[in-house]
């Protein structure tokens, strides 16, 4: 009889709970025992590994964060970390792994899965930042953080008449930066994707000025990685006072956005319905409302592409 063990790795994402919520009740609903790997691969290298109770996932669908915790383990990494952990999944007879991450996360579930533990890879990152899927659970909720933000900002930006920048999160992804800038009604998103010149930047802000708008404000993805040049460059060139917000972790708290919550608890359950139908070395992902399924080093490979129809249209309307 099959045993599943859970595991979140890499930085958490609102929903990680909604998933893991789904994944136990579906196990006690198909009579499947399951397991929590606590702290990522930390934990399954150092068995950190508990059995859950139905109530063990009771009021968690509205938290964020991982109730399993969550770390960035490079023992797992070594053939030493690699050993123990087969060992310590023999030892409490767990045969399979539901994996929720990013594409770290899903290198270490291939890993697994190419030693014979059946594994399924859920997408969960609030980056935005794997190719293979429309969505990574989490990306929403972080969006809509950066976005309440976006708009807080635009209140001061316009009452001082200042420029405001505010950093938002992604890694090399400028996603997050992307949705909350044009749905904030951003002056200028910046992006690793899209190259640009501060001389533009000063043109457009002078333009604006001479419109009479008061406000600017400037969405920057973390991946451009010179805010505070960036802030003293436009103060000194435009004339204009300008702030700099660097919005960080706040970004991956709070209550879990519905279609999080919604992909989460889809992708939980089917994901532990295709390792009873046998299955393995499978990444969940999402086209829309369809979900699918990849072989795990196939998903890993696929190319994140940066949605440049959005950023046109964004373009179009900042001007
Ligand atoms: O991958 C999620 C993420 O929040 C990135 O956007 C960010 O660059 C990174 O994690 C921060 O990592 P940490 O929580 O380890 O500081």
């Amino acid at each position: 009889m099959t045993r599943i063990g859970i595991l979140t790795s890499g930085g958490d994402a609102p929903g990680m709970n909604a998933a893991i919520r789904a994944i136990v009740r579906t196990c006690y609903n198909e009579g499947v025992e399951v397991y929590g790997i606590y702290n990522g691969y930390h934990g399954l290298v150092n068995d950190r590994i508990k059995k859950l109770e139905r109530s063990s996932v009771s009021g968690i669908i509205q938290r964020g964060g991982t109730i399993l915790g969550t770390a960035r383990s490079e023992e797992f990494r070594t053939d030493e970390g690699l050993e123990s952990a087969l060992e310590n999944l023999k030892k409490h007879q767990i045969d399979a792994i539901i994996i929720l991450g990013g594409d770290g996360t899903f290198m270490g579930a291939k890993e697994l899965h190419n030693k014979g533990i059946k594994t399924i890879g859920i997408p969960c990152t609030i980056d935005n930042d794997m190719g293979y899927t429309e969505l990574t659970v989490g990306f929403t909720t972080a969006v809509e953080t950066a976005l309440e933000a976006v708009s807080k900002l635009r209140d001061t930006s316009d009452s001082h008449g200042r420029c405001n920048i505010i950093e938002v999160m992604g890694r090399n992804c400028g996603d997050i930066a992307l949705y909350a800038g044009l749905a904030g009604g951003a002056e200028t998103i910046l992006v690793p994707e899209v190259e640009f010149e501060l001389g533009e930047i000063v043109k457009k802000m002078h333009n604006s000025r001479a419109k009479g708008k008061r406000h600017h404000i400037i969405v920057m993805a973390e991946g451009i990685d010179e805010s505070a040049n960036l802030k003293n460059e436009i103060q000194e060139k435009t004339g204009i006072e300008t702030r700099l917000t660097i919005l960080g972790h706040v970004q991956r708290g709070g209550e879990p956005a519905l279609n999080d919550k919604v992909m989460a608890s889809v992708m939980g359950v089917r994901a532990v319905e295709l390792i009873i139908e046998g299955k393995s070395g499978l990444a969940l992902g999402n086209k829309g409302e369809d979900i699918f399924t990849m072989e795990i080093e196939e998903a890993v490979g696929v190319k994140k592409e940066f949605d440049f129809d959005v950023y046109q249209s964004f373009e179009k309307l900042s001007i």
